[in-house]
């Protein structure tokens, strides 16, 4: 192992309190910018839906589409905050070896049909009674209205083929029909991070950003227009295009090997679906690696989670990927480079927050949660207390304030609020 170059890359990954600063002040400047139709490098989708009452009633079908599981989930919202789930499967939109809905060679057709016969399954195949479905499609796309998502570009490395550039609620309809499924009304569709904050609000008031800190990742907020003609509703910043950060070789790298080059260049920073691709760049580098070696965030995960002296579980990973044997010491090195490669992500993503916050509470920032969904927020070591650290550098004081809130299971929950707003 390299040592001198794991040296250079630590440096590399390293990230400094005054770029932080700068990311959070570029991040309000962008959407300042995008409210007043300027260029800007976030997509600033409106999503034509404002915060839900709590009040909302009533059964609905829920699809949650945008990773690499496809949920659809049978809703009773009961007022109150509250609701139960009364049916909900999940199933994978690739299994390697059987099929692949989301690569290259698929087609909207099958993936839209594989989608309506999982609708159809939630349902017990009943074609009479209406159904009424909530859509988290949680891909950039572009509405002028609650129904009319049209999916502007694939991120998160999906490539289905026929679904760019159309109205993703139209191809599901379609599929429905051809099924003979016409009862189900497809009424409202709304990205995952708005999902997030519907449901978070449908619980609870006071709630204005919610992120998504997952496989992929986005942030909303709900915007008041105040003191100009828009309608308040929320917006979809599409932050992980915010291309206004200090890169590295790796990042340029991965940039350049990704689906979409120089597009989403934070998410290709900060997501669950990317850093361990970055890790996997530095150990190809550091082993001079030939051939193919892969670790993906959970490896990243397992690695940061080994807290034994001689540190097995790394030892043992590096033995199984590049076929090595490494001293304790190399192990500890392997686990700094994972650290900092996790820490820059929560860096960036907390100092993305403030740059919000600060478009919102312009002059002080009242006791405020943030609610996030995703399992790199949920689980990943390292992230939670270091997104706390760069609120709290940025923020000083006003960081006390700012709470970072879990909500699990959003897209779902919001899907069929947004739906029961729709109605
Ligand atoms: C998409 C966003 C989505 C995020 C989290 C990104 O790749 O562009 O629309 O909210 O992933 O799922």
């Amino acid at each position: 192992m390299d040592d001198k170059k794991l040296k250079k890359m630590l440096c590399e990954f390293n990230i400094t309190i005054d770029d932080l600063k700068q990311t959070a002040a570029c991040v309000r400047y962008d959407i300042e910018q995008g409210l007043k139709n300027k260029p800007t490098s976030l997509k600033m989708l409106k999503s034509y839906i404002g915060l839900p009452s709590g009040a909302e009633t009533g059964e609905y079908l829920a699809l949650d589409f945008g990773g690499t599981n496809l949920r659809v989930v049978l809703v009773r919202l009961d007022g109150n905050g509250k609701y139960s789930i009364i049916k909900k499967i999940v199933k994978p939109l690739k299994v390697p070896g059987v099929y692949d809905f989301i690569g290259a060679q698929a087609k909207a057709e099958d993936l839209f049909d594989f989608i309506a016969g999982i609708i159809a399954e939630v349902i017990d195949g009943d074609k009479k009674k209406k159904y009424f479905l909530g859509h988290t499609f949680s891909f950039p796309s572009s509405q002028t209205n609650i129904y009319n998502a049209r999916l502007i570009t694939w991120t998160k490395e999906f490539a289905t083929s026929g679904v760019e550039g159309h109205v993703v609620n139209d191809l599901l309809k379609e599929a429905l029909i051809r099924q003979g499924f016409g009862n189900v009304e497809p009424i409202a569709v709304i990205n995952d991070t708005v999902a997030v904050l519907l449901a978070a609000a449908y619980k609870s008031s006071d709630t204005y950003i919610s992120s998504i800190y997952a496989t992929g990742h986005n942030t909303c907020y709900f915007e008041t227009y105040q003191g100009s003609d828009g309608k308040p509703m929320i917006i979809n910043l599409e932050i992980g295009g915010f291309n206004k950060l200090v890169v590295n070789e790796y990042d340029n790298r991965l940039n350049a090997d990704s689906e979409l080059p120089d597009q989403q260049r934070m998410e290709k920073m900060v997501s669950g679906r990317y850093i361990g691709e970055l890790f996997t760049y530095c150990m190809q580098d550091l082993f001079a690696a030939v051939g193919k070696i892969h670790f993906s965030s959970i490896d990243l995960s397992a690695i940061l989670n080994d807290e034994e002296t001689e540190l097995p579980v790394i030892r043992k990973l590096i033995i199984e990927r590049i076929g090595v044997e490494i001293t304790r010491q190399e192990a500890e090195n392997i686990k700094k480079l994972a650290a900092v490669i996790v820490s820059r992500s929560a860096h960036i993503v907390a100092a993305s927050f403030c740059g919000v916050l600060w478009h919102i509470f312009p002059e002080n920032i009242p006791a405020h949660n943030i609610v996030i969904d995703g399992s790199v927020f949920e689980k990943m070591p390292l992230v939670t207390d270091n997104m706390y650290r760069t609120l709290n550098e940025i923020l000083g004081d006003e960081s006390a304030n700012v709470r970072l809130v879990l909500e699990n299971g959003g897209s779902v929950l919001g899907a069929a609020v947004a739906a029961a707003m729709n109605k």
